[in-house]
């Protein structure tokens, strides 16, 4: 069956390396991306030199509007969307509670909780049995900031990441009687254009390192094959999980 995944966030990190290792594998793949135009486009050239099929779309997981132009964009120029990855994903403004800014805290929600919501809705409505639908399989990436609330300085982070994670067990429990199968992936801390220019700071990268039992950083593609065997047909008894992509976790 031809296999069509949109990817949110898209263009760099763990959405882009995501991007790249579902077209070798045979998906078409849409690229979502926020600024990242030239660097989403750069992934698509790449895809199509290899033989795949790829697009850019821009849009904003901040607004419906844009949420529901992805879907239908990518349905009008793909066909129907079997897999969903929600990358896409801000760490808002780091602080301490007393710092925080209700603007600030809007838009991290805003980002990655209520537009990952409604990327899922979208999909629900076009996988689903119940609605005509072939079912079809979603990946959220949460963190396991979620399971501990985070770094100090990343309570509002861990807290939208905590919400991406309740949210996938409910919806999963929804849907699956409906084709659609519906997982959370935390990674640790990844070596991505979120984090990189922390991890460039060696003190802080060394000190980082020891708190994790690997002792080391992930690296993106790392990641991109955990989403990708939740996306398989592989994981098809696996829903509502959290799978923990991340060396191992926190040594407390
Ligand atoms: N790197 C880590 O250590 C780590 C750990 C745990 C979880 N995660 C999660 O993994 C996911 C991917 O992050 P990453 O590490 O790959 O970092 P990344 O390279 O910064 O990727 C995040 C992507 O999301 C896009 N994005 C942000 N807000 C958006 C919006 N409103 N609409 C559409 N796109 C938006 C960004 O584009 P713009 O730059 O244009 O906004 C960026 O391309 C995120 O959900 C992140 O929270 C990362």
């Amino acid at each position: 069956m031809s296999k069509t995944l949109l990817i949110t966030g898209g263009a760099s990190g763990i959405g882009a390396e995501t991007a790249r290792r579902a077209a070798v594998r045979g998906y078409k793949v849409a690229i979502n991306f926020r600024t990242r135009d030239s660097q989403a486009r750069a992934i698509v050239a790449d895809i199509e030199a290899k033989g795949g099929r790829a697009i850019a779309l821009p849009g904003d997981v901040a607004h419906e509007a844009d949420i529901i132009r992805l879907f239908e964009e990518t349905e009008r120029t793909l066909g129907p969307i079997t897999q969903l990855v929600n990358s896409a994903g801000s760490n808002g403004r780091r602080g301490r509670v007393d710092e925080y800014d209700a603007a600030v805290l809007a838009n991290l929600f805003a980002t990655n909780v209520i537009g990952l919501m409604l990327c899922c809705r979208e999909a629900a409505k076009r996988m689903s049995t119940k609605n005509g639908g072939k079912g079809g399989a979603i990946v959220n990436v949460s963190s396991m900031a979620a399971t501990i609330g985070g770094r100090l300085g990343s309570s509002a982070y861990a807290a939208s990441k905590g919400a991406v994670d309740a949210f996938t067990k409910g919806f999963a429990r929804e849907v699956a009687a409906e084709g659609i199968r519906v997982n959370s992936l935390r990674p640790g801390m990844v070596l991505s254009e979120m984090t990189e220019a922390r991890l460039k700071k060696p003190e802080f990268r060394a000190h980082l390192e020891a708190s994790i039992p690997m002792r080391r950083v992930g690296q993106s593609h790392e990641i991109a094959e955990a989403i990708l065997w939740l996306l398989s047909d592989e994981a098809s008894f696996v829903t509502g999980a959290m799978l923990d992509a991340a060396g191992g976790g926190y040594i407390i």
